[in-house]
């Protein structure tokens, strides 16, 4: 449904010297490859995590998909349109919600704005009645509506924008860092509810986020950039298959021996009583937990992959 081949964006910024009419007739640029020939497809009702640090392209991407910038090279299909050609027919069926921008006008209620886009978008007077007390039910906000946006929490205005970006019922959404700021309880609320919106509206969904937590609960396909290239690409499970080589093994242990028959065994990451757990490559662990066995008296033993946020971070070290 959603089509991206090779695409490249440069962006060119004028590079200030120190003699201003020279600087008038001769102008400088300097130019950053945002993106480097990016391809991927997304499928009908996919919710798929775009990550990378600082600087790899992420929101570059979304604001082409969505049309609001072109890109330099390259195409862009989302069923048989260019977003950046600006059909109508095709971005009424598009939202890009944005984590750090609001859209909401501060001394007014978010009801006026929910207003304002119902005209924008010409959504008609049953379908807004019906769309603002669906989202207002799922994100139990329906007393905040009415409100001045001023005298509202952070995380509550975080709901109203995301009311606000999905009166029109958009089909596709592109959420760009929509949680970024707030509080872990308003965190877990707005994934929820990106969750349920998702399965409610059958809506396909491109999500970046600082907050692996965010990924892991909602995507289970990852697009990993970085520096405006594609590292990964593919479920969420399998990059831990393919990139983690140890696993942890935690031990309970039954009584206090000696460390010294506890560390012959392998690489410690921690030890204190009763928990000691080893860091072994995956290959070996049959081997070790047999050894283990003979060994050392334990009440409990658990065996746990890498964190994502570990193998994430290799992924980035491996490619400078
Ligand atoms: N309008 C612009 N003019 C010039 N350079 C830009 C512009 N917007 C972005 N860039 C540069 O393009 C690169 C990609 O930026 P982009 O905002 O897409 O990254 P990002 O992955 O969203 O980063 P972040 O995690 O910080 O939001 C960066 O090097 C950035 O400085
Ligand atoms: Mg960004």
């Amino acid at each position: 449904m959603i089509n991206v081949n090779n695409l490249t964006k440069i962006y060119k910024s004028p590079v200030k010297g120190k003699n201003f009419f020279a600087d008038l007739f001769n102008r400088q640029y300097k130019e950053t490859k945002a993106l480097d020939n990016v391809s991927f497809e997304i499928g009908e009702n996919e919710l798929v995590g775009l990550i990378g640090p600082n600087g790899a392209g992420k929101t570059t991407t979304l604001k082409i998909l969505s049309g609001i910038l072109y890109p330099t090279s390259g195409e862009v299909n989302i069923f048989g349109f260019t977003p950046f050609e600006k059909n109508y027919k095709l971005l009424e069926q598009i939202s890009f919600i944005m984590g750090q921008r609001n859209q909401l006008i501060w001394d007014l209620p978010p009801l006026e704005t929910f207003q304002l886009n119902k005209e924008i978008y010409k959504v008609s007077d049953a379908d807004f009645k019906k769309a603002v007390g669906d989202l207002t039910a799922l994100l139990k906000c329906e007393d905040l509506i009415s409100k001045p946006v001023k005298t509202l929490s952070l995380g509550e205005r975080m709901k109203m924008e995301l009311i606000a970006g999905l009166i029109h019922s958009p089909k596709i959404i592109f959420f760009d860092e929509p949680t970024i700021g707030l509080d872990i309880f308003s965190q877990e609320i707005i994934r929820d509810f990106i969750k349920k919106y998702q399965i409610h509206f059958l809506a396909t969904i491109i999500l970046t986020s600082h907050y692996m937590e965010d990924v892991k609960r909602l995507a289970k396909r990852l697009i990993v950039l970085n520096k405006g290239k594609i590292l990964y690409d593919g479920a969420l499970k399998e990059i831990v298959e393919k990139y983690s080589k140890e696993k942890y093994v935690i031990v309970t242990l039954e009584k206090e021996i000696d460390q010294r028959k506890l560390t012959k065994l392998g690489k410690t990451i921690s030890y204190s009583f009763p928990k000691i757990t080893y860091k072994f490559d995956r290959l070996q662990i049959p081997e070790k937990i047999n050894l283990i066995n003979k060994l050392i008296p334990y009440i409990d033993l658990t065996i746990e992959e890498e964190p994502i946020e570990e193998i994430i971070k290799f992924l980035f070290k491996s490619a400078k």
